[in-house]
């Protein structure tokens, strides 16, 4: 047996003897591990009565199409599209030559999570630059701008930021209207993967058309699944002309629903009334609870105030195996010893205090 304190390679053991407490309901592993909103389950039982024409000629598509473009206040083109990947796929091959390039941070979502889906469906260059806490910054820009008319390199002509980031933080307008603008001046488009960005608008306190359509954005995913979705977001075109070819481009890359009804059902059940600012606002409200809790344990460092609802956490790293066997998450950077909590529409408070709890048993 391992006597208490002893190095175990670079980490150190320690024994958790301490009962943990009963862990929480839900998961703070992701938001993607929350199940549907009620509301959206109602939604798609009352859009499967009777039966509908595929493909999106329908009228629940139609309606969703006009709330989309109310709730941009702009003609946007929107195309629903079965998951984020997807989304984010038929976004950027529909605005993407071969011999181009996506600029994005090291810690996008479509640099590190997809595969090389985006790459391999747009032929174009995927090109990372440094991040500072999940942001991207104009100055990122300057090392590809030599790129430009030489046949050697890919061109630069999309630069991509997530919103909420990675890191569960957010762009304020001033700095999604400077991306927007450095990537203008050097003709290039702003594509935003906003597979948070619900949680983001709730957070900044500015209205979608404030957060995306005044600030510069071209064209964007709107993502409803971890915002109480059982699946489907959007791809949104604030810029019409840019969607000429999305049809063809979503129908190759296999984002085409056929009953798309029920992607549509479900955006309405959450943009008409609101539901989608409701449930992120919780979610972030239940992020701040948590890193509060957690904040006042020591031993847990907090790694930068959770602007949405992720909560970054430098945490012992034998601390790290006890607790994801209480209640599993991900460990972000094992040479920080970095930890993700997410939070979402489905966590309770109970939920959060139960973790907080589980979290002060073994560390505190
Ligand atoms: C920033 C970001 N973009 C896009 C996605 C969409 O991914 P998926 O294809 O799993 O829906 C995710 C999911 O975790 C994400 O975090």
């Amino acid at each position: 047996m391992t006597p208490p304190g002893s190095a175990l390679g670079a980490i150190t053991v320690r024994p958790v003897s301490r009962t943990l407490p009963p862990p929480p309901q839900t998961s703070f592993a992701s938001d993607n591990a929350a199940g549907v909103s009620p509301e959206v389950m109602a939604a798609l039982a009352a859009a499967n009565l009777g039966s509908a024409l595929a493909y999106g000629d329908d009228h629940w598509t139609r309606r969703a199409e006009v709330a989309i473009a109310e709730l941009f206040e702009a003609p946007v083109i929107s195309l629903a599209c079965w998951g984020g990947t997807g989304a984010n796929v038929v976004g950027l091959a529909s605005v993407l030559r071969p011999w181009q390039a996506v600029i994005a941070t090291n810690a996008a979502h479509i640099v590190t999570d997809e595969c090389g889906a985006p790459a391999r469906f747009s032929g174009a260059t995927v090109a990372p630059v440094p991040h500072v806490n999940g942001k991207l910054e104009p100055e990122a820009l300057a090392g590809y701008l030599d790129w430009f008319g030489t046949e050697h390199h890919p061109q630069p002509a999309v630069l991509s930021v997530s919103q909420a980031t990675e890191l569960g933080t957010i762009y304020t307008i001033e700095e999604l209207a400077a991306l927007a603008d450095a990537a203008h001046r050097a003709g290039m488009l702003l594509h935003l993967d906003g597979a948070r960005i619900a949680n983001a608008v709730a957070s900044s306190g500015s209205s979608m058309p404030e957060m995306v359509r005044d600030t510069g954005v071209d064209l964007m995913t709107f993502g409803f699944t971890k915002n109480g979705a059982m699946y489907g977001e959007l791809v949104v075109y604030l810029r019409p002309e840019l969607a000429a070819d999305a049809r063809f481009v979503r129908k190759q890359a296999s984002q085409l629903t056929s009953k798309s009804r029920f992607v549509a059902a479900q955006v309405l059940a959450l943009v008409e009334g609101g539901l989608w600012l409701r449930n992120a606002d919780h979610a972030n409200r239940m992020a701040r609870r948590l890193a509060e809790g957690v904040g006042r344990i020591q031993g847990v460092e907090i790694a930068h105030p959770p602007e949405a609802n992720a909560v970054f956490a430098r945490i012992p790293q034998w601390a790290i195996p006890p607790l994801q066997e209480w209640s599993y998450f991900w460990e972000w950077d094992s040479s920080q010893s970095l930890v993700r909590w997410m939070t979402s529409f489905a966590t309770t408070i109970a939920d959060v205090d139960a973790f907080v709890a589980g979290v002060a048993a073994v560390i505190g």
